[in-house]
């Protein structure tokens, strides 16, 4: 059995699969230049997706995300789907969803074989949520959430942006959830991959440790939930509630030592990591004789350029968090 090592020693395991820049939202911190409204150069086809699928996990890799965009905007998902899942060796198939579509199309992805999901939420106040995606509706992503209770894939992760003259003042809504729910509700730090200044991202941010703080003004100490270390959330709960809270806090507590990820952007790049520009163009493997050994070559170079801790640099236009895979 295969391992991909990148140079830092790291086992490269998760593979996001963007299927598509495109969304149906417009999120302010991920597409602030609107490109998902606009229609995408050339995106991956569900055979490329497939043969990525099969020379990751001919290299040992194990667990597969669908991302976007909005991948449900991709009528092949679901197809996709059934692909991973049929690969030996592919252990998790997930996908990270707006949820606006969910409760339409839940069910063929199921079927598909869907482990899990993750579903973006980072309002419950209906007027704060058009906002924040740029008119969305709350009700019709909270129907997609009650779906994915009803179809029992649990448990379900609702992830939060927090973000300074936003959406702080929905943080101990959005906690609040877990009071008699199941839900794991994440808070993700806000990171600098759009066009904004540093001045401008920096009024923005808000710390985990800030977040924590407002949660438990609000509901009183959280209590650790022991968690594999090397997963990006640390987990808490209120006492006696039902559903945790997490942590993800990407910029002021970096996760790269334990980093085993590698992307593949819809317009069919390998990205080692979010953080930094570095992009292998695999186009030309995708349309070799055998793309699976050729995309194979390109994932083992792609790993040898995985940095071990990516700083970003001002952002390449149009390359902002839409384009490259959530
Ligand atoms: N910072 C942190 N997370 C982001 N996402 C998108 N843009 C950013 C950013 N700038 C994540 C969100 C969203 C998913 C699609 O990508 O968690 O839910
Ligand atoms: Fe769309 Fe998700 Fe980005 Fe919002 S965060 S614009 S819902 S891809």
């Amino acid at each position: 059995m295969h391992t991909l090592i990148d140079q830092h020693g790291r086992i490269v395991r998760d593979l996001r699969i963007s299927v598509t820049p495109r969304c149906n939202y417009r999120c302010t911190y991920c597409d602030p230049l609107g490109v998902g409204h606009k229609e995408p150069a050339g995106v991956v086809s569900a055979q490329d997706v497939a043969n990525v699928v099969e020379a990751a996990v001919s290299l040992g890799m194990t667990s597969v995300r669908f991302t976007g965009g909005e991948p449900l905007l991709r009528k092949e998902l679901p197809a996709m789907i059934r692909h991973a899942k049929r690969v030996a060796g592919v252990e998790d198939v997930a996908i990270t969803t707006n949820g606006s579509l969910l409760a339409r199309r839940l069910p063929e992805l199921v079927e598909a074989g869907l482990d899990r999901l993750n579903v973006s939420l980072d309002a419950l106040d209906p007027e704060a949520f058009r906002l924040l995606t740029s008119g969305g509706r709350i009700e019709t992503v909270w129907a997609g959430i009650e779906a994915i209770v009803a179809a029992g894939l649990e448990p379900v992760k609702l992830n939060a942006v927090v973000i300074r003259g936003l959406n702080e003042g929905e943080v101990a809504g959005l906690a609040g959830l877990t009071r008699d729910r199941p839900f794991q509700v994440r808070f993700i730090e806000y990171m600098h991959l759009d066009n904004s200044s540093p001045e401008e991202y920096r009024g923005k941010y808000v710390s985990g440790a800030e977040t924590r703080l407002l949660i438990e003004a609000a509901f009183g100490p959280l209590q650790a939930v022991p968690v594999d270390p090397s997963a990006p959330a640390r987990l808490y709960r209120v006492d006696g509630w039902r559903g945790a809270i997490g942590f993800i806090n990407s910029v002021s507590e970096p996760f790269c030592a334990g980093c085993s990820r590698m992307r593949l952007t819809s317009d069919g790049r390998l990205r080692p990591c979010l953080m930094h520009d570095w992009e292998l163009d695999v186009r030309h493997a995708l349309r070799a004789a055998d793309p699976v050994a050729a995309i194979r070559e390109a994932f083992v170079l792609a790993a040898r350029n995985k940095v071990a801790t990516g700083i970003k640099t001002p952002v390449v236009r149009d390359r902002t968090m839409v384009a490259i895979g959530g």
